[in-house]
């Protein structure tokens, strides 16, 4: 079964999906990674050169043709089910997982490491604040099209794992 773990960035998908892989025994993917492993360099480089419209295809791309095992559990982009038909894809494919978490949550979270990714890089405190609020609203309507939303707050590796083996 491929599990999508979807959401703001932030919001915890890599670290929750790597714990959840461990406990389900699946295999933990996380599709920024396989994109820079296959470019050959950052995300932020490649928007930096090549801007935010060839990233989406490639990302795409990426979600659509990659070899998955037979059980994964994988980890998106934040803005990956917000293009194209990707989110319709996931869940044709799968069971798309939402990590829901405010605004001011994912700020305060988002503050140290803001350099790795290239939308927030050179916003100041208070405009990465505005910036969240605006695109979460923006992408609500993608995300809340999972299969499963979850509190990120509360989120805890053993509820996911249970949540997944009762919908197997
Ligand atoms: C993006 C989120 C990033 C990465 C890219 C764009 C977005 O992934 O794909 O920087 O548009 O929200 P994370 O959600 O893993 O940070």
């Amino acid at each position: 079964m491929k599990i999508f773990l979807i959401g703001f960035m932030g919001c915890g998908k890599s670290t929750m999906g790597k714990k959840l892989a461990v406990k389900l025994g699946y295999d933990f993917i996380d599709l920024d990674h396989q994109i820079e492993k296959n470019l050959g360099t950052t995300i932020t480089a490649y928007f930096a050169e090549n801007g935010e419209e060839a990233f989406r295809k490639l990302e795409s791309e990426t979600l659509k043709n990659f070899d998955y095992p037979s059980n994964a559990i994988i980890a998106t982009g934040g803005g990956a089910p917000c293009f194209f038909d990707n989110m319709d894809w996931m869940n044709a494919n799968g069971l798309s997982i939402y990590i829901e978490m405010s605004a001011a949550a994912l700020a305060k979270r988002l503050e140290s490491g803001k350099e790795k990714r290239p939308l927030l890089k050179d916003l100041s405190e208070a405009e990465m604040v505005r910036f969240i609020e605006d695109k979460l609203t923006e992408r609500e309507r993608f995300y809340k099209r999972a299969g499963v939303t979850v509190n990120g707050i509360s989120l805890s590796a053993d509820a996911m794992r249970a949540m997944i083996l009762s919908r197997q």
